[in-house]
């Protein structure tokens, strides 16, 4: 049964390898200063910086450049972008990257304008902006996080070990994102198969929740099976249009609230990964599928129904003659053949983590409770060293 729920999605996104042409009309709907944010330099070796510039100074802008913001953004450099963006009044944040540029963005858009820490207030008090919010929008260049279409902001604070996310309201959506497919052409192999399986656990995470019959696990489903699908041709052939612009797209669906709607949702998986990128500033997707298993392991036995739907419906598992455990953990099989398949990383002993920060790392996670089985600080240790 679906659970009550209002559905609203203001990002208007603009798809294909003609997207960035609309940039212009969007900028034209805001005040003349644009605070330009992106990563560490890709965006000017691959051509798109030079390709935004001459969008920003045909619509006669004013550019204030907010560069190196880092995969994984600190607090230290949302404290930076916020006195920027207020010194220079902006009108607009144009957020040129990938979920990290986009995340800051959003954070420095309700930060510029508020005198007390946004950390505090937003990330450990997870309180709501009430002050003037920067309008953000977005030229995404590399696919997974579906930052573009959400209310998400992650950011680490490496003093506290702790990578917290903290969930805004539609005010703080970018109110459009530019995705073309092409623009990804040059994510490197690692952060592409990264963002593969980050898009894999978002959809699981609000997949492995509940037991009734919920339209939006049929969509999480499908949107499986096509992620599953084009993610062997995208590590064969990384300039397959098709194969990348679906990637592209089940991203953006995969976490713009659709799946979570009249359902609960898990998220322990991205807890446990976050704790891990809090001690060892590993990339995003890769925390996340070398505790997967494990983790998956240790809950199936009180999900067990949806773990048999999730191998025979995703997997194409052959339920005939089978217990109902056999089906599950042949699903699961499945998984991690697909998983090293297309290349992730297994284990956390390969992001750096070694036995004796554990403990810390168990510390650092948050408990979520939505899932088939609430951990506790014992199996948060279990997960980990069988993660190792
Ligand atoms: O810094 P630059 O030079 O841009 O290089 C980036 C970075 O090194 C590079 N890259 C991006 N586009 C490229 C490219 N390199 C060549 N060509 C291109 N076209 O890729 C590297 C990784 O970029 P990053 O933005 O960090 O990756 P991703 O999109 O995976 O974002 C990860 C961040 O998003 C958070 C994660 O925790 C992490 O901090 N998340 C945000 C979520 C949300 N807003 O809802 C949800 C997710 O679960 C996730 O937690
Ligand atoms: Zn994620």
């Amino acid at each position: 049964m679906l659970g009550n729920f209002i559905y609203s999605n203001p990002t208007k996104l603009y798809f294909g390898v003609d997207a960035l042409e609309n940039l212009k009309d969007e900028l034209s709907k805001y005040g003349e200063k644009v605070l330009l944010v992106y990563g560490g330099g890709s965006i000017k070796k691959n051509g798109i910086y030079d390709k935004v510039i001459s969008v920003l100074k045909s619509a006669k802008k004013t550019v204030i450049e907010d560069a190196g913001v880092m995969p994984n953004p600190t607090v230290e450099k949302l404290y930076e972008g916020a006195k920027l963006a207020r010194e220079n009044n902006v009108d607009l944040i144009l957020a040129v990257g990938g979920g990290s540029v986009c995340d800051y963005a959003k954070a420095v858009s309700v930060s510029a304008h508020i005198e007390e820490d946004p950390w505090d207030k937003y990330f450990i008090r997870f309180e709501e902006p009430k002050c003037k919010i920067i309008p953000v929008g977005a030229v995404l260049t590399m696919v997974g996080t579906g930052s573009e279409m959400n209310g998400g902001s992650v950011i680490t604070n490496y003093k506290e070990k702790l990578k917290i996310g903290h969930v805004f309201g539609e005010e703080v959506f970018p109110k459009f994102a530019v995705l073309n497919p092409e623009f990804t052409y040059s994510v490197p192999m690692y952060q592409m198969i990264s963002g593969i399986y980050d898009i894999m656990s978002h959809i699981l995470e609000q997949y492995f929740s509940g037991t009734d019959d919920n339209t939006s696990d049929y969509i999480a489903e499908g949107l499986l099976r096509s992620l599953i699908h084009s993610s062997k041709i995208a590590v064969k052939e990384p300039q397959n249009y098709e194969a990348r612009s679906n990637i592209m797209w089940i991203a953006t669906w995969a976490l713009n609230t659709l799946i979570a709607k009249g359902k609960s949702a898990d998220w322990e998986v991205h807890m446990i990964g976050q704790a891990v990128a809090a001690h060892t500033d590993a990339t995003h997707g890769m925390t996340l599928a070398a505790v997967s298993l494990p983790y998956y392991k240790h809950i199936l036995p009180y999900g067990l129904a949806k773990f048999k739907r999730y191998a025979i419906n995703v997997w194409n598992v052959n339920p005939q003659n089978k217990t109902d455990f056999e089906v599950a953990t042949e699903g699961l099989l499945k998984m991690k053949e697909w998983m090293k398949e297309i290349g992730l990383v297994m284990n956390i002993k390969d992001l750096g983590v070694k036995e004796d920060m554990l403990e810390d790392i168990a510390k650092s996670t948050f408990i979520m409770g939505g899932g088939y089985k609430v951990l506790n600080h014992d199996e948060i240790i279990k997960i980990l060293k069988e993660s190792l």
